[in-house]
C-alpha cells in the first residue's frame, strides 16, 4: 500500500542527502526540505520539520549517515569515537520520543559490532549506511503490519477519533495510529475519522487532516475541547492514537491532550487504542512517571496561530506530551499483535517474546 508522498527519504548513495516534507508549512504549502549535515538534522527535528516518534528515529539514523559519509581513511577507533559524538549531538534534538535514542543506539551498536569483528573505518561507515537504510525499510514494513493488526478491530461503517498525527507523516511508512485506518479503507470498510485539532501546534488539523484527505478518507476536524461532546453524542466507536514512549507497565506517553481524550473515552465506554512499534517501548522505565516530558517555547501557545492570543509577558506552560495510565488503555497494537488491557506482565511478555527483554 503506497501513499502519494514520502515523509522522508535518503537521496543518492554515499554521499547523499535527506529530503523530507517540511511539515511546519502544511497544509498551505507542500515543500521539500533538504538536510545535508548533522546540525541541519538536529534543527529539522527540533523545529518539527520532521516529527512523530518513528520518523524521528529514521531521521536520526539518516543524521548519523550524513555525519559519517565524509570520513575517509580513518582508523576504526576514530570512526567509532566520531560516530558516538554525532549520535550524542543528534540525541539532544528532542527528549521524549524514545525512537530517537533507540535508532541512535542501534547505529552505534552496529558500528561497535563491526569494529569488534575487525572492520576498518571505511567498512564501519558502509555498515552504518546499511543499518540506516535497514531502519528505514523496517519502519515501513512495521507500519504495514501495525495496520493489518489494528484493522482487525475496525468494522465497516465505524467512526474513529484520533489525536495529533500518528500517520504516514509521523513515520517512513503508512503510520501507526492511522495505519489501521488506511488498511481498513483498503479492505473496503467505509470509515470516518474525527481529527482533534491538537493545540498548540495543530498537528491534527494541519497534518492528519491533510494526509487522510489525500488518501480519500472521510475526515472531520474538531477543536480539542469538542472531543467530549462528540463522544457523548454517540458518534465515536473507537479512539486510535500513537505513542512516543511506553513504559514497561503499559503507561503511554503521547502528544499533550491524549490523556484527556483517554479519560473521556473511559467515561463514555469507548475503547481507547494505542498503536506503536516495539521500538516505542522503553525497557528501562518501570512506569510512565519516569518519561521525560519536553517543554517547548511559550510562543507556541501565546502566538502559535500567527497572532498573539495571550497578553505579552503572561506566564505560559507548554508541555508537549502527557502520560496516559495503562488502566485507561483498552489495547496496544504492536507488530507482534495486540496487548489487551496492558499491564506490566502482558507488556513484558510481548517484549520478552520479541527478544527485546532478557530473561
Ligand atoms: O510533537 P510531535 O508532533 O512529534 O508529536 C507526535 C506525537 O505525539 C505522535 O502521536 C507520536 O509521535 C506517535 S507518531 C506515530
Amino acid at each position: 500500500m503506497e501513499l502519494p508522498f514520502h515523509t522522508l527519504q535518503w537521496i543518492g548513495g554515499r554521499p547523499g542527502h535527506v529530503s523530507m516534507i517540511e511539515q511546519t508549512l502544511l497544509p498551505t504549502q507542500r515543500v521539500d526540505h533538504v538536510v545535508r549535515d548533522v546540525p541541519g538534522m538536529v534543527d529539522a527535528i527540533y523545529r518539527l520539520a520532521v516529527r512523530g516518534a518513528p520518523a524521528i528515529g529514521v531521521a536520526a539514523a539518516f543524521g548519523v549517515m550524513l555525519g559519517v559519509q565524509g570520513f575517509r581513511g580513518l582508523s576504526p577507533e576514530e570512526t567509532l569515537g566520531r560516530t558516538r559524538e554525532i549520535a550524542a549531538t543528534l540525541a539532544k534534538a528532542r527528549p521524549t520520543a524514545v525512537n530517537l535514542f533507540w535508532a541512535l543506539d542501534r547505529m552505534v551498536a552496529r558500528a561497535d559490532r563491526e569494529a569488534a569483528a575487525g572492520a576498518g573505518g571505511d567498512a564501519i561507515v558502509a555498515a552504518l549506511f546499511d543499518e540506516g537504510h535497514t531502519i528505514y525499510r523496517e519502519d515501513r514494513e512495521t507500519c504495514l503490519r501495525l495496520g493489518e493488526v489494528g484493522a482487525e478491530r475496525i468494522a465497516d461503517g465505524q467512526t474513529l477519533l484520533t489525536h495529533c498525527n500518528a500517520g504516514a507523516l509521523a513515520t517512513a511508512g503508512i503510520g501507526t495510529a492511522l495505519a489501521p485506518m488506511y488498511v481498513a479503507a483498503h479492505q473496503g470498510k467505509r470509515i470516518s475519522v474525527f481529527a482533534d485539532e491538537t493545540r498548540p501546534l495543530l498537528q491534527g488539523a494541519r497534518i492528519t487532516a491533510w494526509e487522510l484527505a489525500q488518501a480519500g478518507i472521510d475526515v472531520t476536524v474538531i477543536t480539542d475541547n469538542m472531543a467530549g461532546h462528540v463522544m457523548k453524542s454517540g458518534k465515536i466507536d473507537a479512539v486510535f492514537v500513537g505513542s512516543d514512549r511506553i513504559a514497561r507497565n503499559g503507561d503511554v506517553c503521547n502528544k499533550i491532550g491524549t490523556y484527556s481524550v483517554a479519560v473521556l473515552a473511559k467515561e463514555h465506554g469507548i475503547p481507547f487504542y494505542v498503536v506503536a512499534p516495539l521500538s516505542t517501548f522503553d525497557r528501562e522505565l518501570t512506569d510512565g512517571s519516569q518519561i521525560p516530558i519536553e517543554e517547548r517555547p511559550a510562543e507556541e501557545v501565546s502566538e502559535g496561530l500567527g497572532k498573539r492570543t495571550a497578553p505579552p509577558g503572561v506566564k505560559v506552560f507548554n508541555p508537549a506530551f502527557d502520560v496516559t495510565p495503562a488502566a485507561l488503555v483498552a489495547g496496544i497494537v504492536t507488530e507482534a499483535g495486540w496487548i489487551d488491557q496492558p499491564n506490566r506482565e502482558r507488556v513484558e511478555a510481548v517484549l520478552r517474546e520479541a527478544g527485546a527483554l532478557a530473561g
